[in-house]
């Protein structure tokens, strides 16, 4: 089982307090409680530093092709 993670937001005024970080942790412990074998997300450049700090690697590329208008 795969799971997505999506939408992964700190307020601006509270960034940088460890915040994300707790967060992130908890949806890795939660995932690993249900079974799920591996999570994957897609992020900018900028964060790719958080996620490895997250515990996350990266792992290929993606490509897209968008459907709708
Ligand atoms: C990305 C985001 C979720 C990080 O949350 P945060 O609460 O600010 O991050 P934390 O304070 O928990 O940071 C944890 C560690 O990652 C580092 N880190 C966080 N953002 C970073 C960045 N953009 N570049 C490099 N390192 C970063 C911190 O310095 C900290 O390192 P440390 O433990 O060595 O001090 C938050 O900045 C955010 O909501 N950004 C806007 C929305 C966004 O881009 N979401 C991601 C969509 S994929």
């Amino acid at each position: 089982m795969v799971a997505h993670v999506e939408e992964v937001c700190v307020s601006a005024s509270q960034q940088g307090k460890g915040l994300g970080l707790i967060l992130i942790q908890a949806l890795n412990a939660t995932a690993k409680d249900l079974g799920v074998g591996k999570l994957i997300l897609n992020c900018s450049k900028e964060n790719i530093k958080f996620y490895e700090k997250c515990g996350y690697s990266i792992a290929g590329q993606q490509m897209e092709l968008k459907c709708s208008s």
